[in-house]
């Protein structure tokens, strides 16, 4: 962090929400892509990694056994793409696979090589072209140990002579809650689900799995439940607002899934709240503790540095509900409290009970401070 606190959770975009491995995926989208995030002040709000996902390779390494860019996304290069994205101020992330091949094309009978036994030489590639991340999915894995797998590339990353943000991308199958954070693997976040898809139903089921997890996150090393939908348009305005504010509150990895040069401002709006910002980047560092889901309603709390707690209050059913939270629920005595509402941005002074109608599918959010 900032402050030297610690890794707090990485920030970002990710270009596979919204294009998977359409052509329009390349170098120019993710030139854009870094433009974007300076002239729309994400850069000024947090975010930080320009990452991009599978199909950037080509099908075969070159003759030295080097993975290459492919040529009609990537004419350019990978090393060129780094630098362009890092004259920004910006990092740049990869992605690759423990497995003999990545994940696409699902169908046919051929894949883009994948990191499993060629670590070594894969990891130089990535330090040569500068890259700063690198996202490790788990296809194709030839059934070998998950923990064998990516520490290997662990190691290989971190005896590449650059430093290099590792996120194990394995999805929750062997839990990697228990390992992908310690050494040797050491991972800065590890995948806790299936992936995410651009529904409230994903949304919420991926969430119920995660939200679980929070006593295996800690400074450096979180709990990973995919990446962002907002902007995509599957979801109401409610829902991207409860899906950043859950999000923001189980300090996972906040990476935009949607295409930035043709955001609305709705969406923008949502990516850009400070106020929601400042709860999953808090200096301390804790993933917020689900203390309630009683009758489909979900009461999360984040301590804050200072004393403060942030408080998520969900609705995940199709009918409104009057909630009515006092401190104790929340774990704080009793007292006056200052809340701020971190959607209205409006503070009220008060004994710190979050009352009020919330509507189906809908957040609250408050950071209630002493
Ligand atoms: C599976 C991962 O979970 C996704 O995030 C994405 O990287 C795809 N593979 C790419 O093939």
């Amino acid at each position: 962090a900032a402050d030297g606190s610690g890794p707090l959770p990485q920030m970002g975009f990710n270009n596979w929400n919204s294009t998977h491995c359409r052509d329009e995926f390349n170098e120019a989208m993710i030139r854009g892509i870094a433009d974007k995030f300076v002239s729309l002040g994400l850069k000024d709000a947090g975010y930080q990694y320009v990452n991009i996902d599978d199909c950037w390779a080509n099908w075969q390494r070159d003759k030295d056994g080097h993975l290459q860019p492919n040529p009609k996304r990537f004419p350019s290069g990978i090393k060129a793409l780094a630098a362009y994205i890092h004259s920004k101020g910006l990092k740049f992330g990869l992605y690759s696979s423990a497995g003999t091949s990545t994940c696409e094309p699902l169908q046919e009978n051929r894949g883009f090589p994948g990191g499993l036994g060629h670590e070594k030489d894969d990891a130089a590639s990535f330090a040569a072209w500068d890259v700063d991340y690198l996202k490790y999915d788990n296809c194709n894995n030839q059934k070998i140990e998950a923990t064998q797998r990516y520490a290997a590339m662990a190691e290989a990353l971190r005896g590449s002579g650059r430093t290099i943000f590792f996120s194990v991308c394995e999805w929750g199958e062997n839990k990697p809650w228990l390992w992908a954070g310690k050494p040797p693997i050491d991972a800065g976040s590890w995948r806790t689900t299936g992936d995410i898809s651009d529904n409230y139903a994903s949304m919420l089921k991926i969430f119920k799995q995660n939200v679980v997890l929070d006593g295996y996150a800690s400074m450096g090393h979180w709990n990973d439940p995919d990446m962002l939908e907002v902007g995509n348009g599957g979801m109401t305005d409610v829902e991207y607002r409860s899906h950043f504010s859950l999000w923001s509150i189980m300090n996972a990895p906040l990476l935009i899934g949607t295409d930035l040069r043709k955001i609305k401002p709705d969406a923008l709006k949502i990516l850009l709240n400070k106020d929601v910002i400042a709860v999953n980047q808090d200096p301390l560092g804790v993933q917020g503790k689900q203390v309630s889901d009683a009758g489909g309603v979900h009461v999360i709390v984040k301590p804050l540095q200072g004393g403060s707690h942030a408080v998520v209050v969900f609705n995940e059913t199709d009918a409104a509900k009057d909630i009515d939270v006092s401190p104790a629920q929340l774990g704080l005595s009793p007292g006056r409290y200052t809340l701020r509402d971190l959607w209205a941005h409006t503070d009220r002074q008060g004994d710190g009970t979050i009352k009020g109608s919330l509507a189906p599918h809908a957040t609250m959010m408050y950071r209630v401070s002493p």
